[in-house]
């Protein structure tokens, strides 16, 4: 008893060995092995630390007992069976459940009680709600009585006393007689605790706070499981993201009030469904139009500004509207520093865009939100169909709200944007793009405009949403007028050099 044992784990893949190797023979990098000691007398932790912490999160299931291999048909399913989903009920509720494919999955115990028969992780940014987020969704179990029987929720903090949570369940306006707090950080000490009140769920906050006494290392450490860095991916061995059911990513800008909750495995599920939500006083709310929520509120009220355009994204199962915007004003402005300095400033003041172009000034692209050779690609390609003069000056593109496009499918409304913004500071004249119009397609290298993915539904929510015109690739053309939809027209561009003519 006491004694400890040494073992060797890859920090990449979670790998455990009981000797070193310079290379790791689970995932091959070179150099990943670190070693650790871990003593004999943790409970269920025989030779390494991470079995020592399967174990104890594991314990937590009830155990089916196998005497071999069952055959399909025999295999009971109950207890991942959707009706047994603890349903989450209102606006909030519904927009977690999407993301977790229904509900969370509870199972029966031997001995009667429910458990919560699903691990769930939830990875994210400090600040970005975590502990606001689940906070509520323990209420939300607590207060949900579908399953049967009752029984209380348990949310444990490591890093905010009972005091601290107890406020923040006030301004969230939580008040149910079922949700029990409780702060510590000694894994045995909390699952004694918690198993005495035979809880419906329990909420650890957060994972690399708890520990497991007997295992070197400090909380969150290498060995005592994982921890999230600060570009909010869980990092450390992935052992964790292994042993759990579900993991759930929270998304976020610091400076918007939206937050995106993703999942990224799901054992009960499609990792395909994203839930929205907007940050307010009293919490976490379903955000119940997000098909526009990344609209400026410019453009929900006006014309566009020259250089903005609308592309049609879908993320999850649903078609998000956002808005690429291309500038260089700013930018012109720092070279036209340099070009009054080697020239002469023009007596009508009046500057022609191109006149900025001062050979051998290089100026930078400030890309943002689209991956920067996709945005070199297409204004390339732009450049050579539309014959315009636009690499030695400076592009500023944003797409607004701070969402990365990752789409090939705003390919064209990039394009539309920088042509915009080009023609109109090459002309002194304003000429926005009008506001009902959209733009849907994959550029390809030499211009031509290419079908994207579920065109349909993208085109849906564009005629919901009021759109006027929408310009998609010629090939898509013939089933989007099948469709018929009412009130937005449909323009079939072959090329870039087509869409210039005919909508720019
Ligand atoms: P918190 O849930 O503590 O983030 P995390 O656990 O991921 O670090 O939230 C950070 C702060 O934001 C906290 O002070 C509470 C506040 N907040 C709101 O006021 N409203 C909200 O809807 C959310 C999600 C957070
Ligand atoms: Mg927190």
């Amino acid at each position: 008893k006491g004694k400890s044992k040494l073992v060797w784990l890859c920090s990449d893949c979670g790998y455990s060995d009981g000797q070193w190797w310079g290379t790791c023979r689970s995932c091959n990098k070179v150099g990943t092995l670190k070693q650790f000691s871990v003593s004999d007398d943790v409970e269920g932790g025989k030779v390494n630390g991470f079995e020592a912490s399967e174990n104890a999160m594991r314990s937590w299931l009830p155990k089916q007992k196998q005497s071999g291999p069952v055959r399909l048909s025999e295999v009971s399913r109950g207890t991942n069976h959707w009706d047994w989903r603890i349903r989450l009920t209102g606006t909030f509720g519904a927009e977690v459940a999407r993301v977790l494919g229904g509900g969370v999955a509870p199972v029966h115990s031997s001995d009667g009680c429910l458990y919560v028969g699903s691990l769930i992780l939830v990875g994210g940014d400090p600040g970005v709600g975590k502990s606001t987020l689940t906070l509520q969704i323990a209420a939300l179990i607590a207060d949900s009585c579908d399953v049967g029987r009752a029984g209380p929720v348990i949310y444990v903090s490591g890093e905010e006393s009972i005091e601290q949570i107890g406020n923040r369940a006030d301004r969230l306006s939580i008040d149910t007689e079922e949700l029990f707090l409780y702060s510590s950080t000694d894994v045995e000490d909390i699952m004694e605790k918690v198993q005495l009140l035979c809880p419906r769920a329990v909420v650890i906050d957060s994972i690399q706070t708890v520990y497991l006494k007997g295992v070197t290392g400090g909380p969150g450490g290498l060995v005592q499981i994982g921890h999230v860095t600060k570009s909010g991916e869980i990092a450390g061995p992935r052992v964790l993201e292994h042993i759990v059911d579900v993991v759930l990513y929270m998304e976020g800008e610091t400076h918007s009030s939206h937050r995106l909750l993703r999942s990224v495995k799901n054992r009960f599920g499609s990792t395909d469904e994203l839930g929205v939500f907007e940050m307010s006083e009293s919490g976490l709310q379903a955000v119940l139009n997000p098909s526009e929520m990344f609209l400026s509120e410019e453009h929900l009220d006006s014309e566009h500004l020259a250089g903005l355009a609308v592309a049609a994204i879908i993320d999850g199962s649903r078609t998000f509207l956002i808005e690429v915007q291309v500038d260089g004003c700013m930018l012109i402005w720092e070279s036209f520093e340099i070009v009054r300095n080697s020239l002469s400033w023009p007596e009508n003041n009046c500057f022609h865009y191109q006149a900025l172009c001062v050979p051998g000034t290089s100026v930078a692209r400030h890309i943002n939100g689209v991956q920067a050779s996709r945005a070199d690609m297409i204004i390339s390609v732009l450049k050579k169909q539309a014959g315009l003069k636009i690499e030695d000056n400076a592009v500023f593109l944003n797409v607004i709200s701070g969402v990365t496009l990752e789409e090939t499918a705003g390919d064209l409304a990039v394009a539309a944007a920088v042509y915009f913004w080009l023609r109109f500071t090459s002309s002194f004249l304003e000429f926005p793009i009008p506001n009902h119009v959209a733009f849907i397609g994959e550029i390809g290298l030499a211009g031509e405009l290419r079908m994207v993915p579920r065109i349909e539904k993208r085109v849906n929510t564009l005629a919901k949403l009021g759109y006027k015109m929408c310009v998609v690739p010629k090939s898509a053309e013939k089933a989007l007028a099948a469709v018929g939809y009412e009130g937005i027209e449909i323009v079939g561009c072959k090329n870039l050099k087509q869409v210039i003519d005919k909508v720019l």
